[in-house]
């Protein structure tokens, strides 16, 4: 692994250490037994600057050492919709999947990676089997978590059991988070509850 990527590893596992589920810790032990000569590519997310931008005003160590490896944490657009370019380009997200069944750094049973939300932007109401962890490293969002809506800004952590419906709006700085899913992590029960709403700005 070069240098930035090995390093942003280190600084993404102490940061689910430090969330206190053992989900979280297992997470964390997975990211430090990550084969070495492994790197991920690069590629145009269509966002790379604000995320480069946003992440420099975080003080956390693990945003800057996600600016440092940037370029190699294959930030890209999300999958389906980099299928048709027009639909990337409304998307009110980017993401960099690490770790996953499908992924570089290959793991059966836990996902993880990053997740950026453009500016005065929202992601409505879905939900999945899986459960999920995020915490905010850059910038803002108010967030939604079943019954629950919050104010979330860097070091803030917020999980979701199994299926709780979960929103994220942003204000006029956007988001950068890293997630992780547990527990049952096939796509296929992902759903989105609100339609169209859940592209709106
Ligand atoms: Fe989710």
């Amino acid at each position: 692994m070069v240098h930035a990527l090995s390093s942003f590893v280190d600084e993404m596992a102490r940061v689910f250490e430090a969330e206190g589920r053992a989900d979280g810790a297992a997470l964390a032990v997975v990211l430090k037994t990550l084969p070495q000569d492994l790197w991920l590519q690069g590629s145009d997310c269509g966002a790379d600057s604000a995320i480069r931008d946003l992440l420099g005003t975080s003080a956390m160590p693990v945003a800057q050492a996600a600016l440092e490896a940037h370029d190699v944490l294959g930030w890209a657009p999300e999958t389906y919709a980099s299928r048709t370019p027009d639909l990337a380009a409304l998307s009110p997200y980017v993401v960099a999947d690490l770790l996953g069944p499908e992924q570089a750094f290959r793991c059966d049973h836990l996902r993880a990676g990053l997740y950026y939300q453009k500016p005065n932007t929202r992601y409505g109401l879905h939900s999945h089997a899986a459960e999920e962890t995020y915490v905010i490293i850059a910038g803002a969002a108010t967030w939604t978590a079943g019954e629950r809506q919050r104010l979330l800004l860097p070091g803030d952590y917020v999980h979701h059991t199994t299926y709780l419906p979960h929103a994220c709006e942003t204000g006029p700085e956007g988001v950068v988070a890293l997630w992780r899913w547990s527990g049952e992590i096939g796509k296929e029960s992902y759903r989105v509850h609100d339609g169209q709403g859940a592209f709106a700005a």
